[in-house]
């Protein structure tokens, strides 16, 4: 599938092919058990219990780990998969390195439940610089981090990082397998949200990892055998079949985040903006060597919360939510949540609306600043 662009390669990621009198794609098999023989009991390759097998689930993780480039495991959401990845690869007394600025529950979590564990947390932000890795099990980036956009070299980082012996995990939620493929660059894990962008809808809550190397899959897979966090079979399947659409979603997401992102650059009210793809943007070269698009995010700053209000009330398409990567224009007033942003922070997911439509919006609620 790999010489085929990205729209041919998703309409048959996991996919068998067509055949006579089937659909395109298996619908959802919603059974937590399956029969087995009553005389010779379970047999390898047959599926026996939900929390360990579905087919619906396995088809979602051939298509997500054929864009990765690895093998896949699908959870019940981004933050089961972080988790599985910290508690199941990380000891007590060894030493973790997080990103400052990522999404502030794993830094949050980490720095309570990891801690509590025994394990040494250390954050660095994704700009860097970057301390010594020496005595460090794994190094998690997010890259671009969420959600001030700053990047960091996947490939340099790794490289450093495995000549101390770490692991490196890439948290590749914002620009999806489409956007960066981390393993390429040398990570060993990638682990995501499927929440945002892969699927796009608002409407399913999905976490995965992939990795290259068999001995952490099935080290990961055991425990989320044991441990039990998987997503529901209707979900996976939803979330293959918005795959379908992904590169679609991406394009018109990165040209409207283009065009919004001069739009607010030009105006008085706003005091920054961060968008990869500007030229002028910190994160621009590095951005330019390693992704092969730049998501539809755009992070700015007003004067204050009561101007983010201003400008939410004035706009009639961008809507007032949490998350990002969905199909409606969003905006998250990021420190209403304790991120450690500004007041007047916003992150501002762009949809798929027609792109005069939302630069004219933005614009036009601009002006009641
Ligand atoms: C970069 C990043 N990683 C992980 C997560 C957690 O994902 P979920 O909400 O699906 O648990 C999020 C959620 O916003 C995120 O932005």
């Amino acid at each position: 599938m790999t010489s085929y662009g990205d729209s041919t390669h998703l309409l048959h990621a996991g996919r068998t092919p067509p055949e006579p009198g089937q659909p395109f794609l298996p619908g959802p098999v919603l059974a937590s058990t399956f029969a087995i023989d009553p005389v010779a009991g379970p047999a390898p390759g047959l599926d026996t219990y939900g929390r360990t097998h579905s087919s619906t689930r396995r088809n979602l993780e051939a298509a997500i780990g054929d864009l990765e480039g690895g093998g896949c495991l699908a959870f019940a959401s981004g933050m089961a998969a972080v988790s599985a990845v910290l508690l199941a690869l990380v000891r007590p007394g060894e030493a973790v390195v997080l990103p400052a600025d990522g999404y502030y529950l794993t830094r949050a979590w980490a720095t309570s439940a990891l801690v509590a564990r025994g394990v040494r947390v250390q954050l660095v932000p994704t700009a860097g610089p970057y301390p010594s890795f020496d005595g460090v099990r794994l190094v998690l980036l997010e890259t671009p981090a969420n959600p001030g956009l700053d990047v960091c070299d996947i490939a340099t980082l790794a490289a450093n990082a495995h000549a101390a012996g770490a692991l490196v995990a890439v948290d590749n939620t914002t620009p999806t397998p489409l956007g960066q493929r981390p393993l390429d660059f040398g990570a060993d894990i990638v682990v995501a949200s499927g929440t945002k962008a892969l699927t796009g809808h608002s409407d399913i809550v999905l976490g995965y990892l992939s990795t290259r190397d068999e001995t952490l899959l099935s080290a990961l897979r055991a425990w989320r055998d044991a441990t039990g966090g998987i997503p529901g079979n209707f979900d996976c399947w939803l979330a293959h079949r918005s795959l379908a659409t992904l590169d679609l979603r991406l394009a018109r997401q990165s040209a409207n985040a283009a065009a919004v992102a001069g739009a607010l650059a030009a105006h008085p009210a706003v005091t920054s903006v961060r968008w990869p793809g500007l030229p002028a943007d910190p994160s621009y070269v590095v951005a330019m060597q390693q992704m092969r698009r730049i998501p539809g995010i755009v992070t700015f700053e007003l004067a204050s919360a009561d101007a983010v209000a201003r400008f939410l009330g004035a706009s009639r398409l961008v809507i007032a939510a949490t998350s990002f990567g969905g199909v409606h224009t969003t905006a998250d007033r990021r420190a209403q949540w304790g991120d450690d942003a500004a007041e007047g922070l916003v992150r501002l997911s762009c949809g798929i609306e027609d792109t005069v439509d939302l630069v004219e919006d933005v614009s036009a609620a601009l002006a009641v600043l």
